[in-house]
Formats: structure tokens, C-alpha cells, sequence
């Protein structure tokens, strides 16, 4: 797997305060840069800056944070992709605050894209916006793509990634039907601060 993928168990000291708050927002569907997401909630709630510091090595600038709670039956706007949509992110971490539920198994899926040969979105200079529409295509199946990585779900594993790196929930399907037995999760996007 790709050396800037960085997996952390026991993140969080406060991981059941973090999973409780994360069970009490409403995840009704929102809009984020004009696409519907499901399962969202928490805007800004929650950003552990110093102990993301620590894990880097450089000093950690917040640029967006999110509670995520996926549940049997949810569609994704976007299935396989990358987080460069969010302005400004050079880096995302996912917590995750539950288990799947022993019989199952949840996590998240890093893929490359056969055809380019690419496991992350080049830079603007080398790249096309008719690649990036490219990509949004490919990305709705997994045919163009061959797994590249994965980090199984853990309650209190982090998992930090650089933005530009394609990757996806894995499996397509979630678990749960509700915050309190969901696939909850903490997602935080950030780059180096100065
Ligand atoms: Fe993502």
C-alpha cells in the first residue's frame, strides 16, 4: 500500500464522548457544493488539531469536519473518488467511532484506476478538466479500478490520507439503520498550516 496512508489504532481518548455526540446529530440529507449527500451531519464540531499534529509531524490547519453515519440501503452521491472538492485540503483522516457488527465487515477501500495507471489525482498542471469528469464517471462502478488498499473499520482507528488519493467505503453497503447502530464516522480534511 502507499506509504502516505497512516493508520493510528486507539486515536481518540475520548472516543465514547466523540461516537455519543456523533449518535445525537440529525443526518437528514444536505447539500455540499451543489451535490446532495446523505448522512451528514456536525459541521465543525469536532477537530483533535493537536493530536493530528503530533501524527504528521507538522503543525495541522482544520479546513472542513464532518460526522458521517452510513446505514443498509444508503446511495452515495459519489462512490470511488477523491476529497480534492473540498477547497483547499491537502490531507483527510477518517475515525471511525463504532465497529461493524461481528458478522460484517466495513472499511475503507484505496483504488487505482486501470486505465491511467493512477492511485491519486495529478496535480492541476498535468491534468485535465475532461480527466476529472473522467474520473467522476469511473468512479459511479468499480470496473475501471483495481483495489489498491484497505483499512478495515475499527472503533477508534484513524486513517489519514493525502486528498488527492482515489478511495471509497468498502463495501458499497453499510450497516445499521439509525445513529445508534450505524456506520458512524469522524472525517476531517486539513493541510499544513504555516
Ligand atoms: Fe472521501
Amino acid at each position: 500500500m502507499d506509504k502516505t496512508i497512516i493508520v493510528i489504532d486507539g486515536f481518540a481518548p475520548d472516543i465514547d464522548g466523540v461516537a455519543d455526540a456523533a449518535r445525537s446529530l440529525d443526518y437528514s440529507p444536505m447539500v455540499y457544493e451543489g451535490v446532495e449527500y446523505s448522512g451528514m451531519s456536525g459541521r465543525g464540531m469536532y477537530f483533535p488539531a493537536a493530536a493530528l499534529s503530533d501524527a504528521m509531524g507538522f503543525r495541522v490547519a482544520p479546513v472542513e469536519t464532518i460526522f458521517r453515519c452510513g446505514i443498509v440501503g444508503d446511495k452515495m452521491a459519489v462512490w470511488i473518488h477523491n476529497d480534492l472538492g473540498v477547497a483547499g485540503a491537502e490531507w483527510a483522516a477518517i475515525l471511525y467511532l463504532t465497529d461493524p457488527p461481528a458478522h460484517d465487515s466495513s472499511g475503507t477501500a484505496f483504488w487505482r484506476h486501470v486505465e491511467t495507471g493512477l492511485v491519486a489525482q495529478p496535480s492541476a498542471d498535468s491534468f485535465s478538466p475532461e480527466m476529472a469528469q473522467q474520473f467522476n464517471i469511473d468512479g459511479q462502478t468499480m470496473r475501471p479500478w483495481q483495489m489498491d488498499g484497505y483499512v478495515a473499520m475499527r472503533k477508534n482507528r484513524l486513517v489519514i490520507y493525502p486528498a488527492n488519493r482515489f478511495h471509497s467505503r468498502w463495501p458499497y453497503r453499510a450497516f445499521g439503520s439509525s445513529p445508534a447502530d450505524g456506520r458512524l464516522i469522524w472525517v476531517g480534511f486539513f493541510r499544513e498550516g504555516k
